[in-house]
């Protein structure tokens, strides 16, 4: 296979990084990082992972400050799990397309249709959102999540459609409704492109993330046999690293956003890992720039709030979450 293109690197001046670390020093700062940041925040971060390690890690810092480089959603949630640090986001305005694909009110209709039900809110949710929720999950955890409500509970799973069909088909749970959002990224990553490269690269293992809308055709084409079915894995961001430091392939074809890729391309520098589609880019992760983490470094800013009230309605929520599966996917 030839190499994916990598992520191009803005100038930078040099020293900057050196200059991250010892502002952060100066505010008693923990920089956290997600899997889809570019290269460089990822590499000046003391901690890059996934939604779940970042979450525990913003639980457990003694830091006073917690400098999230990620997405809104991100923020607040260390934000409710950490209400009296300071939280800092470079760019407040780095929403999440599926995190505003339902709305608090939507939620409280969806609930009076369902007394009774239990709602498992995938963390990518508004803490408003959160504030409605019995239990929060990420792409780690979500069927332990599901599995942990008893099985004669009807459950309203949002905002992901794809993840919900992944969490009901491994569950093979019907009394399960699950909400029709999606994120734009992970939605374009459909199972044509991913059927064509996986014809193309017969030997290549596939690791798909739960939000793809590919990830039914990735079980499609183990279930018939086209590609087998140990060389396809359905894995959050930090499940496909662990995945990446165990694997044995030469080449390994990656449905998730681009960012990713650096980190599996550090944990394992003799495979080939390819985009199935190398424009899956998130402009909203992307909106945090070493520019902007310097700034919220110098100025303090932009400091993330979240209403007392809904933090401690949404904390129950939040804490299950960090306490259900297994730790991983950080560095
Ligand atoms: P994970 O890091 O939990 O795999 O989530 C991916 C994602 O889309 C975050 O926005
Ligand atoms: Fe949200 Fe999708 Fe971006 Fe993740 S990749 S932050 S789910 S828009």
């Amino acid at each position: 296979m030839t190499a994916s293109p990598t992520i191009a690197a803005p100038r930078l001046e040099p020293g900057w990084a050196d200059e991250v670390r010892a502002l952060a020093r100066r505010r008693d700062a923990v920089l956290l990082a997600h899997n889809y940041q570019l290269p460089e925040i990822q590499d000046v971060a003391d901690h890059t992972g996934d939604s779940l390690a970042l979450s525990r890690i913003a639980a457990e810092s003694t830091a006073s400050t917690i400098v999230f480089c990620g997405v809104h959603f991100m923020a607040e949630t260390a934000k409710i799990l950490a209400p009296d640090k300071t939280v800092l986001i470079p760019d407040a305005a780095a929403g999440c397309s599926l995190a505003d694909s339902i709305t608090v009110d939507q939620l409280r209709a969806w609930k009076s249709e369902h007394p009774g039900a239990v709602v498992v809110s995938y963390v990518n949710t508004t803490a408003a959102v959160k504030a409605e929720t019995d239990i929060c999950c990420t792409s780690s955890n979500a069927v332990e999540v599901v599995a942990s409500v008893p099985a004669g509970k009807e459950v309203l799973f949002l905002p992901d459609q794809f993840l919900g069909a992944h969490v009901r088909r491994v569950l093979e749970r019907e009394n399960m409704h699950v909400w029709a959002g999606e994120c734009h990224v992970h939605a374009g990553i459909n199972g044509a492109t991913l059927t064509a490269q996986a014809e193309a690269n017969p030997e290549a293992e596939l690791f798909v993330h739960p939000e793809c809308g590919c990830a039914t055709s990735a079980l499609y084409l183990a279930g018939t046999g086209a590609v087998p079915a140990d060389r396809v894995k359905i894995l959050s961001t930090g499940g496909m690293l662990d995945a990446a430091r165990e694997s044995h392939a030469s080449s390994v074809l990656v449905a998730t956003e681009v960012g990713m890729l650096h980190q599996l391309r550090k944990a394992a520098p003799e495979i080939d890992f390819r985009a199935v589609n190398d424009r899956a880019s998130c402009r909203y992760m992307k909106m945090i720039t070493p520019e902007k983490l310097l700034r919220a470094l110098r100025e303090g800013r932009d400091e993330v709030h979240v209403d007392p009230e809904l933090a401690a309605r949404g904390r129950a929520a939040v804490q299950r979450m960090i306490e259900i599966g297994q730790p991983g996917g950080a560095e």
